[in-house]
């Protein structure tokens, strides 16, 4: 992509203000944890990849800064719950700290950057052998580079197979309630020329149902040791709806997204966002007064809907809790 998800200068954490795409390109500059945790908060930035990121860079900042380091930790582990990428990334901060001192943290938050690029393009190598040439990937969400480092999990997938030579068309479902799908997903294809259509969420049976569609690939916040799948609100009924008509369902995601602590979907924690999002968007209500509203921003898809978890490590088809473990210790292993 043209446009950087977020540059670290040395002195400050520049963010891409993804509120204001795709209407506008501009960077929210955090000097603070506190300023960090707030863009995390406020979905400045926003993808588990990116979260992690960012909560990387954040520790960074404070690490130069007089005062409590661990009050940063704090701060930043509240930002969000779901998407473990950010407990993950700060635990690997915590393990710079106590290896190398504050001097070390700097450096480490490049290395979980630089990581993640790479990650993505492995991710994205493997997830590109099973996109047959002329395929139409539905996506939900954006699991994209304004997700990750760059390159991206899910749209990884589809850059890696454009590069591939394959001719790749995307459906991209519009995400309510926040939009992700048409602000961010359709915008990132659109600046790609990668063939996207925009639907809403609601249209995505019937696109299945009309053969309109060749395979499903979405990305995670969270997967638990079985391998079920925490991913945007919505994912569940599209892997549902994959199931009835017949269609792979793949998950692209990081080891870094897996929870091995975590044993099934249902104790990952689902964040709840707040009830004007879904009474109306940004000042515009069409909801009466009154009413009583529900807002998880995640659901859970079970292992058994899945075809496949796409990893930088290779492909997990059928997954089980046989197959992350073995999947998280050969990654341990290096092998
Ligand atoms: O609420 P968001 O926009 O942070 O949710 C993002 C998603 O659900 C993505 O699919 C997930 O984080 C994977 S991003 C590579």
């Amino acid at each position: 992509m043209a446009v950087d998800t977020m540059r670290w200068t040395g002195k400050t954490l520049e963010l891409l203000d993804q509120r204001a795409l795709p209407q506008k390109i501009e960077y929210l500059s955090c000097r603070t944890a506190a300023d960090t945790a707030r863009a995390i908060r406020e979905m400045v930035v926003r993808g588990a990849p990116a979260i992690g990121c960012a909560a990387a860079f954040g520790i960074a900042l404070e690490s130069r800064r007089p005062g409590d380091l661990e009050a940063a930790f704090e701060l930043l582990a509240h930002s969000r719950p779901t998407a473990v990428n950010l407990f993950w990334a700060l635990e690997r901060m915590r393990q710079a700290l106590a290896r190398g001192g504050a001097s070390s943290l700097e450096n480490e938050a490049l290395a979980i950057y630089r990581d993640d690029l790479a990650v993505n393009r492995a991710i994205g190598a493997h997830g590109a052998e099973l996109v047959p040439d002329r395929a139409r990937i539905m996506t939900h969400c954006n699991a994209g580079a304004l997700a990750t480092a760059g390159h991206g999990t899910a749209l990884g997938v589809v850059r890696s197979a454009r590069d591939m030579g394959k001719s790749v068309s995307v459906v991209a479902n519009e995400t309510r309630p926040y939009l992700q799908g048409a602000r961010l997903t359709a915008w990132e294809m659109v600046q790609e020329r990668i063939p996207v259509t925009l639907v809403t969420d609601s249209m995505a049976g019937f696109l299945m149902s009309r053969g309109e569609v060749d395979l499903l690939i979405v990305g995670a916040d969270r997967i638990a040791a079985n391998g079920d799948v925490a991913n945007k609100i919505g994912t569940y009924t599209l892997a549902v709806l994959a199931q009835r008509h017949g269609l792979p369902f793949y998950v692209a995601a990081p080891l870094s997204t897996f929870d091995p602590n975590i044993a099934q979907g249902d104790s990952i924690p689902i964040e709840e966002r707040a009830a004007d999002e879904v009474t109306g968007y940004r000042g515009s209500r069409w909801a009466p007064d009154g009413v009583a509203v529900r807002n998880p921003a995640f659901d859970i898809t079970p292992a058994e809907l899945v075809t496949g978890l796409i990893t930088e490590v290779g492909v997990l088809r059928t997954p089980s809790r046989g197959g992350v473990a073995a999947l998280l210790s050969r990654s341990r292993s290096g092998a």
